[in-house]
């Protein structure tokens, strides 16, 4: 008999225009994990509205998140991509959850006291009860893996609490979900400013978005800090010119790599023709990615499609959850 594949869910959230930071840090992961687990990978427009209350740009948003991961290599057919929005099974049992869930550690989460001072006018329920939410979208597939960065392990020990609980009030329905990243291989992308990884900072001439125009991607490449060379042979190499020759690793050919490595170590490296590389070859892997989603985002009829397959498998499989739900809970009066 085949076994059962293990279940991995994510979300995402809809804040559009991911760059190559989330592209090989993320993304890439997500494409490998759709082909040796069921996956759901949901985009998280009803979390959005605990900080965007104003929904103008909401579906744009939508749109654009959607079409960047699938034009990065997620494939609807293989793995469930939906809306958390169109799973109304969320609703419901994120209303359950919320009573397990207890003001005290909810008030004690670090992204809600982060929240709470950035927009100390804005502190509904809703913020309070985001690990809640998060909790609901993982529990409601049962799944166990969730490929998740850093910033989000303490919302990912709280869905393991809120399983808990409930499992230990109810009987057991919920496996303890645990984060998951193909451990080792989690690549580094630095951004274009010398120091830190890429991030969709203040700066956006730090980070290299799957968005970018050619010309944008060869000036920001220009940009990118360097000195006069190594002097001595076989120098260590300071923090700004490694992360050039780590992007340079994502993209370019071994070739090109080895002859700048080869430059550098025998101290006649000309970092404007390096960057004029790097610049091309950022180009050349960038754009066609670029198209892509430009092609995506004109064919509503194909988001659209993709929208309702990834509903419908997303809410086969919370039915069958909430069955077991209501079993569980004592909600099953007929
Ligand atoms: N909170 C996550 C973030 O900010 C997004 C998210 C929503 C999520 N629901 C999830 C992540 C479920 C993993 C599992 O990035």
């Amino acid at each position: 008999m085949e076994k059962k594949k293990e279940i991995v869910m994510s979300g995402i959230r809809p804040t559009g225009f991911l760059h190559l930071g989330n592209y090989f840090g993320a993304l890439r992961n997500y494409v490998k994990m759709q082909d040796e687990y069921e996956c759901f990978f949901m985009v998280a427009d009803l979390h959005s509205l605990t900080t965007h209350p104003d929904t103008k740009e909401l579906k744009a948003n939508v749109h654009r998140v959607l079409a960047e991961n699938i034009a990065s290599g997620l494939d609807p057919d293989k793995a469930a991509l939906y809306c958390q929005s169109h799973v109304f099974e969320t609703s419901e049992l994120y209303l359950y959850l919320n009573m397990l869930a207890y003001t005290g550690e909810l008030e004690k989460t670090t992204t809600f006291k982060d929240k709470v001072r950035q927009h100390p006018d804005n502190v509904n329920a809703g913020l309070l009860t985001y690990p809640v939410l998060m909790a609901t979208d993982i529990l409601l597939h049962r799944a166990s893996l969730v490929p998740v960065g850093k910033d989000q392990e303490q919302h990912l020990e709280m869905s393991r609490n809120f399983a808990n609980r409930f499992n230990h009030r109810y009987g057991n329905v919920f496996p303890e979900p645990i984060a998951f990243n193909y451990g080792d291989k989690l690549l580094k992308v630095p951004g274009l400013d010398g120091t830190g990884k890429m991030s969709k900072s203040e700066n956006q001439n730090t980070a290299l978005f799957l968005a970018d125009e050619d010309d944008v991607i060869r000036k920001k490449v220009m940009k990118a800090k360097t000195d006069s060379g190594p002097t001595e042979n076989y120098s260590q190499k300071p923090e700004y010119i490694e992360n050039l020759f780590l992007l340079m690793r994502l993209v370019s050919a071994p070739g090109v790599i080895k002859k700048f490595e080869d430059d550098y170590n025998n101290c006649v490296i000309r970092y404007g023709d390096m960057k004029k590389q790097l610049g091309e070859d950022m180009v050349h892997f960038i754009s066609p990615i670029r198209e892509k989603v430009n092609g995506i985002l004109s064919d509503e009829k194909y988001l659209k499609e993709v929208m309702e397959k990834g509903a419908e498998k997303a809410r086969k499989s919370a039915k069958a959850t909430m069955v077991l739900v209501k079993e569980a809970m004592g909600l099953n009066y007929y």
